[in-house]
């Protein structure tokens, strides 16, 4: 998959809102550029390491040092599965074979489109809620194949719309 062009100015935005050569800022500008691009491009990591006059390689360390940091092209929406002990007893291993059946696309990858991209996360602390989804940074507790699928087609909808 190529990777999508990625417009400039946004990351001229983004870096506009932090001073330059504040080094210490790294990690925050690396969340906002995220927040903006949904993952960290090359270009944008390059820019973010001369705006915070710091060495790429600095740069390009730190974002793949976080796992919460992404270098590939992620979706529009994220659905990320739970995979921690308490949601795997209550099934999750089944909810993220019929998503990546549904979608046809392995855990970590994105759909063509780029509507969709799944992830497996390990617990994120709200186990009296599993078998957790997270679709788009808001939970979904007692998840089944089924209430997933609901949760997935409108989405899938409104883009073939
Ligand atoms: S194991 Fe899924 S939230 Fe804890």
């Amino acid at each position: 998959m190529n990777a999508p062009q990625i417009d400039l100015t946004r990351v001229d935005g983004v870096l506009a809102r932090h001073p330059k050569g504040d080094r210490s800022a790294l990690v925050d500008v690396l969340h906002d550029l995220q927040a903006e691009l949904r993952y960290l491009p090359e270009a944008a990591l390059k820019a973010a390491a001369k705006h915070l006059e710091l060495a790429d390689a600095a740069v390009f360390e730190v974002a793949t040092f976080y796992t919460g940091f992404h270098l590939a092209p992620r979706g529009e929406h994220i659905c990320t599965v739970c995979m921690g002990t308490a949601c795997h007893v209550r099934g999750a291993p089944r909810l993220l074979e019929s998503l990546e059946r549904d979608l046809g696309i392995k855990s970590g990858g994105t759909t063509p489109d780029m509507l969709l991209t799944v992830e497996q996360v390990n617990c994120v602390g709200a186990c009296a809620l599993g078998p957790l989804v997270i679709l788009d940074g808001e939970y979904q507790g007692n998840m089944t194949s089924a209430k997933l699928q609901k949760l997935v087609a409108p989405i899938r909808k409104a883009k073939t719309a």
